[in-house]
This record gives C-alpha cells, structure tokens and sequence, in this order.
C-alpha cells in the first residue's frame, strides 16, 4: 500500500469509528485502539504533509483563534417556527392547512425540539466548506472553525451521490452530561457556570479559539436542508430525505418518528413527555412537519414561519421543593426584593436554589410562608419563580414573612411608597448594596458600556 493509500484508509476508518462512538454511541474498538489509528495517522501525515487535506480527522482543531467573525447572508433564509401550546392548537394548524389544501396528506415528522442553537452546514463536492449561525435568519456568523471540531459532523461526506452543492441544516447542542462536566470544571476554575446547556452551546460557538469548542463537546442533529444544487432529485418525503442524510453520515436524531394525524401527534407528544427526563439532551417541545414535501411547496411561508410545520411547546416545568427562608436584595434604585432560599432542587435543567418572590404583595396573595413545601417553575432562560405553596404538606411551624423596617445592607429606614407595591431603602448612595448596583448600572452596556469594569471587579 502507498502512502496515499494508507492515509486515506486510515481516515475513512477513523470517521466510521467516530461516527460508532459519537452518533450511534456504540464504539467498535477500544479507546486505545482508536488513539492508535489517529497516531498511525498523525505520524503518516508528518512524514508526507504534502498529503494533508482539510478534511482529515487530524486538522479538525485549528492552532491559531480568529482575528474576528465573519458575517455571512444564508443562501436561503431560515425560518422560525410558529407555536402550540395544546392539542386545540393543532388541530386548528392541521385544520387550517386542510383548507388550504383538501387532499392533504396528515402524516408528520415527529421530532423532539432540541434546545441549542440552529446552525446551516455547507458542503461542496462532499466536502464541509462553512458553518453559519442562523443569526437573524437572513445573515448569521461564520463559525466553521468551531464547528469542525464536533466530532459527530462528517468533514467529508460518505458515498458520492450527493449534490455538487448541499446545505443541511440542524441543532447544535450540549449533553446533559457535557454540560455537568462543563460546569463542574467552571466551578473548579473560579469561572461563572452556564444557566443551561443552551447557553453554554451557544457560549461556546461565540469563542474565537476552536481550541475551547475542541474542548467542550458540542452535538448536532440535522432537521432540514438549504441550497441543494439541482441535480439532486429531492425524495417525496421528508423522513427520506433525513434517512438519506443519515447515509451520507450526517448525524440524525434517533427519537424522531413519523405519525399520523392529530391523533399521532398526540400520542408522540405523551410519549416523549414520559421520555423527556431521561433523554440525554435538553428538549423544549416537539416539532411536526408535513412528511409530504409536496405540500411544502404548496402551503409554503408567512413572513416568519413555514406553514407545514409548528412547534408544539412543552409545558413550564414545574417542582416542589423547601422554603428555607427569604432574604432581601437592594437593588440599584433601593427597591427591595424579597428572594426564596430554596433546598437545592433540579428544574428545567439546571439546580435551582434561588427564585423570585417578586414584592411582598405577591408572597401575601400567594400565602407563601417560610418552610413551606412551594411548587417551583421555570420555562426557558426565565428566572424560576415561586408559583404558591403546597398546602396539603404546610407544616404546623411556618413562619410568615414580614418586610424588614431598616435596611438590611445599610440600617437606613425603609419607606413603602404609597399606593405601590415597592419598598424601599432610604440610603441613597449611604447604602453600599445601591452604591455597587448604581455602580454596576453606570459602568454597564446599556449606560456608559466601560469594558474591563465588570461585576467581578466592583465588591
Ligand atoms: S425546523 C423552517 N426542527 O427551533 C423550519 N427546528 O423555533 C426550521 N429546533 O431555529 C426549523 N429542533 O433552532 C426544526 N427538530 C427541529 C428542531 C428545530 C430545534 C429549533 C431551531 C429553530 C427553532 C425554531
């Protein structure tokens, strides 16, 4: 075997082995002997560099960070998609696009809505060429340098019938587990953690150094394509198409199904409801789309949304937990906000231990007592908040919450103003909390926007 040979065996088995590892998270071989691979390949290519090319497994990880991003207008726009909130608001959207179009055929793509941030891959000739963030949905970000460094992505597609042209689209996200590793080191490291795998996604693809993506292990799952050069003859369906995708060694999302009508979206819906938790990736709801691409083209867009597929979004999620004790915050202007001590709970993700209680009007109208069991929610990047006790679990030792009369950070009196909600702290400027808040405030991007003065350097 040449040289050239050998390289380009070693390559091709190094991405099956990848794709065993990440995609199908069932490897073949042992670490060891997959480490053994990509050295045989490293020393390969250090003996004829003249044969190395982009896509190679080895030149994933550039050396060098980006000077800056690049902007880039998507060849074909992404869209958003609308929302369901309930079983109603589907059979209104199935309803709606049997008006529009009687023969239509009610069979869907079921597939889990993932909460990372939608990306547009491009590959010419097979190979992958550029990575853009959906950005508005007309331009985005050049973020290729990253994206080369997610393991599951093919740099080379497989086979050779794919178009000249290809643009798949799909999610970037992090696992559950990425994302508690990733917070464990940011905690060991001094550094802030992430509110939620998304953010900390999102975080990542923002980094000018591939270095750090390198590090953090993103995923992907393709949902959907862009330009495709002509030559190509789309399949009927959009679960072909996807299947097809899959083929080519794009990583595709095994919990996607296809159903029928307004009664199999239901059905996915309750199921993957019961699955959620246990799903290795944060999901926020389930997406439908018409399996019939024909009828794509038929119902087509609104300004901002196609009309053959929506989003049906899950419910807050909601948990009960302890009522430790209420503290109070001095904000900026000296308002005071009375904040929930929680024992530590997991919600939507992430550990809360904190919430809202928003003023002292909402824990009186809520009768919210201090050891309380309280029902806990949040929905998305939304604070969590406190929705109202458990009052079959009161014990008989609550303690009713009283607003402080002096200030808790400077001892000034606090004033209710009349007629609202608010209480505040007399200080002014006295008081240290409105101090740094007001310093906080003046320093920050919305007034004054003064770099390198940030929240860790005013105590
Ligand atoms: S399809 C034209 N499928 O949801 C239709 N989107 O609210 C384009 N998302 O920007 C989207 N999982 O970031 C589609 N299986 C899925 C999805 C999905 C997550 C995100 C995507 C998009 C947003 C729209």
């Amino acid at each position: 075997m040449t040289p050239s040979e050998n390289i380009l065996q070693l390559r091709e088995q190094i991405s099956r082995h990848n794709y065993a590892y990440y995609v199908d998270d069932n490897p073949l071989i042992s670490d060891a002997q997959y480490d053994d691979l990509y050295q045989q390949l490293v020393k390969l290519e250090q003996a004829h560099p003249e044969l190395i090319t982009s896509d190679s497994p080895t030149q994933r990880v550039g050396d060098q960070p980006l000077a800056g991003f690049v902007s880039v207008t998507h060849a074909v726009p992404m869209f958003s998609l609308s929302n369901a909130f309930n079983q109603a608001d589907l059979e209104s959207f199935q309803k709606a696009n049997l008006k529009l179009l009687p023969t239509l055929n009610t069979t869907y793509s079921a597939e889990p809505k993932m909460d990372g941030l939608a990306i547009n891959l491009r590959y010419q000739n097979g190979l992958l060429s550029q990575a853009t963030t959906r950005g508005d949905g007309t331009t985005g970000e050049d973020v290729t340098h990253n994206i080369r460094t997610i393991n599951s992505i093919p740099l080379k597609l497989n086979g050779s019938d794919w178009p000249a042209v290809l643009e798949v689209r799909g999610e970037v996200f992090m696992s559950k587990k990425t994302f508690q590793r990733l917070n464990q080191q940011q905690l060991e490291n001094a550094d802030k953690p992430f509110a939620n795998p998304r953010n900390a996604a999102a975080g990542t693809l923002r980094q000018l150094d591939p270095r750090i993506a390198a590090k953090r292990q993103l995923s992907f799952y393709v949902y959907g394509w862009g330009e495709v050069s002509s030559e190509w003859p789309l399949p009927e369906l959009y679960s072909s198409v996807i299947e097809q995708f899959k083929q080519w060694g794009l990583p595709t999302n095994p919990d996607a199904d296809v159903v029928a009508g307004a009664q199999g979206m239901q059905t996915y819906y309750d199921e993957l409801r019961l699955k959620r938790p246990d799903l290795p990736y944060e999901i926020d709801g389930i997406v439908y789309k018409l399996n019939e691409i024909v009828s794509h083209k038929v119902l087509g867009f609104t300004a901002k949304a196609p009309r053959w597929a929506i989003a049906r979004k899950f419910p807050a999620e909601e948990v009960w937990t302890e009522l430790l004790g209420i503290e109070i915050q001095v904000g900026r202007t000296g308002a005071l906000t009375p904040v929930a001590r929680l024992k530590p709970v997991a919600v939507g993700g992430v550990i809360v231990s904190n919430a809202t209680l928003h003023n002292l009007d909402e824990i009186t109208r809520k009768d919210v007592r201090i050891g309380d069991t309280v029902i806990v929610r949040r929905a998305g990047d939304v604070i969590p908040e406190v929705v109202g006790p458990v009052l079959t679990h009161r014990p008989d030792d609550t303690q009713l919450f009283t607003m402080p009369q002096a200030c808790p950070e400077c001892g000034s009196e606090v004033i209710k103003e009349h007629d609202k909600a608010v209480y505040r702290c007399s200080g002014g400027l006295y008081c240290p909390a409105q101090r740094k808040r007001a310093l906080q405030h003046f320093v920050s991007r919305k007034a004054f926007d003064i770099q390198g003065l940030g929240d860790k350097l005013i105590v």
